[in-house]
């Protein structure tokens, strides 16, 4: 059976280390110009409904690397954004191509270009969730705590697609997992009962909470992203009012661990999640968690492909 990662939650806890050990690896390999070609003659299609610079260039970069060949897809100009079903292009697109990696809205449509598809899909965002940058911070994670079973990460803001995907990744990996989200901005609760689930199979604790400096309470990650996300222009004022207060700054760093490192998937709106003394105080975590989203992405689409 075709292999995707189509959430989160399409990866148990042992294949989330899998790929980290592997990224891990490919990093090396990369900084030590030692070519592998592990996807030689391979093509990608990108497909992207929404804009992107991280998720775009390192993909096209990733697929390079590894040998293979990566088009960029926007939805303006291929027939689906004039209305082609998911279903017929999943089938044609199956047919040129060994990958495809599609950022949009609706988790459905995502889900919708796995079922008709015979080649491995990646979500590289909806609304819904962000699988591969989960991924690469808790790749940078490991690189600065050394360990992920133990730690506590604490997550401060929208309970949308970042934080949906790191509830169901942390209670795998061992992880206290505790998000602070203003009333109205939780997580979809079918989000929340896995997340309760897992972590009582997992003996960890995941904790909702209103209140960022909870959260924080000794933190060994603290993360925050966007109060509008991408398709929520129109709500951003707003947002502005609802999310006062979720913000990563130097008094809310005093209730995480003295160590605690600070994540940002970036774009960062300054003074807004995170103010622009912690940002740059913490910049080289959060570029390595960028960089990062190369390494791992190479290592998904090894799995996935080579499956
Ligand atoms: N973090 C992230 O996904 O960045 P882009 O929107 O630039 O791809
Ligand atoms: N939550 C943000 C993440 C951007 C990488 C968004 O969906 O726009």
């Amino acid at each position: 059976m075709t292999k995707h990662l189509l959430k989160m939650d399409d990866f148990s806890g042992e294949e989330i280390i899998e790929v980290l050990n592997l990224a891990d690896q490919l990093k090396y390999e990369v900084k030590h110009n030692i070519n592998n070609n592990l996807l030689k003659n391979k093509t990608l299609g990108m497909i992207f409904e929404k804009s992107s610079t991280r998720t775009r260039v390192s993909f096209e970069t990733g697929m390079y690397q590894l040998g293979g060949h990566a088009l960029f897809l926007s939805s303006r100009d291929l027939q689906i954004g004039r209305g082609e079903p998911i279903n017929d292009t999943a089938r044609v697109l199956s047919r040129y191509l060994d990958c495809i990696m599609i950022r949009t809205f609706e988790q459905e449509k995502v889900n919708e270009l796995a079922k008709f598809s015979s080649i491995p899909i990646i979500n590289g965002l909806t609304d819904d969730e962000h699988p591969c940058q989960i991924l690469a911070d808790l790749m940078t994670i490991r690189e600065y705590k050394k360990i992920l079973k133990g730690l506590k990460i604490a997550f401060i803001g929208d309970g949308n697609n970042m934080a949906q995907s790191f509830m169901i990744a942390c209670p795998k990996l061992g992880i206290d997992f505790s998000l602070a989200c203003p009333n109205g901005y939780t997580p979809k609760p079918e989000y929340i009962e896995y997340a309760n689930k897992l972590a009582d199979e997992n003996n960890v604790t995941f904790s909702l909470v209103h209140s960022p400096a909870e959260a924080a309470k000794d933190a060994d990650v603290l993360i925050t992203d966007v109060w509008a996300s991408m398709g929520q222009e129109d709500e951003a004022e707003r947002r502005k009012i609802a999310f006062t207060g979720y913000q990563i700054n130097t008094s809310l760093l005093e209730h995480a661990k003295p160590n605690a490192i600070v994540l940002h998937c970036l774009p960062a709106h300054r003074e807004e999640e995170i103010t622009a003394e912690v940002f740059e105080a913490h910049a080289d975590e959060i570029f390595d968690e960028a960089e990062n989203r190369l390494h791992v992405q190479k290592a998904v689409m090894v799995k996935l492909v080579k499956h």
